[in-house]
């Protein structure tokens, strides 16, 4: 299966693709975590995107495109693949429609106060990953990962002002994209609202599987 997790920012494409990745026995493939890769491994590719993450803007086309057909290539991609954060624009849907044929494009819809609130309230393990929430999936002691024992970290791009900026940037150019899907007949609406193993059931009610 070969599927997009659209939606704003916070929506919880990441925390719904770790129990799909599962489900489906498909790769998750973050373009965020890809990024947050590179500047945690200070690629020259990390220095590049290093200050565009943090303040929330999006990271040229060019590059994004070239990053995605590198991970599609990969041998763990060629049974199916759930592409978390990516299209975020009309020429990158474009540039996607070359390479492979999509199953579906899961619009997670959530309104801007709880995307707020989920935001603000993440926490993660810089390790491994790992996505918390202060109130709604905390980890069993305060501030400290479940499995590692490190210190969890607040994104930099959580910060309100980023949040304020990545919501406007939501608006303008990756909202677009739910007509373009629309017109494709490849998009499927999900509420992102109840708790995500609800989120789960409806998309896999959706998905047909
Ligand atoms: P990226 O990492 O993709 O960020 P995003 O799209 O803004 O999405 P998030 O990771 O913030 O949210 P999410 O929907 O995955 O929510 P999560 O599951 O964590 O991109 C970061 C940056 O990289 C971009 O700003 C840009 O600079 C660059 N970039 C990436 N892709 C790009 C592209 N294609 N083109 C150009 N630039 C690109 O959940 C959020 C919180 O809510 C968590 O704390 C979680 O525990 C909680 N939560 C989740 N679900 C629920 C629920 N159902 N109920 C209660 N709490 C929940």
């Amino acid at each position: 299966m070969n599927l997009v997790f659209l939606g704003p920012p916070g929506a919880g494409k990441g925390t719904i693709a770790s129990q799909a990745k599962k489900h489906y026995g498909i790769p998750h493939i973050s373009t965020g975590d890809l990024f947050r890769n590179h500047i945690k491994g200070e690629t020259d590719l990390g220095k590049q995107v290093k200050a565009i993450l943090a303040g929330g803007d999006l990271v040229p086309d060019s590059i994004t495109i070239a990053m995605v057909k590198e991970r599609l290539a990969e041998d763990d991609a060629k049974n199916g693949f759930i592409l978390d954060g990516f299209p975020r624009t009309i020429a990158q849907a474009e540039a996607l429609k070359m390479m492979v044929q999509l199953d579906a494009v899961v619009n997670f819809e959530l309104g801007r106060e709880q995307v707020i609130k989920r935001l603000s309230g993440r926490r993660m393990c810089k390790s491994t990953g790992r996505i918390y929430h202060l109130t709604y999936d905390p980890p069993k002691r305060e501030g400290i990962d479940d499995e590692t024992g490190e210190a969890l970290i607040q994104r930099d791009d959580d910060k309100p002002e980023a949040i304020e900026h990545r919501l406007d940037v939501y608006l303008e150019q990756t909202e677009p994209l739910i007509s373009f899907y629309k017109r494709e007949g490849l998009l499927v609406d999900v509420d992102a609202s109840p708790s995500p193993n609800n989120v789960m059931a409806q998309m896999v009610s959706v998905l047909k599987g």
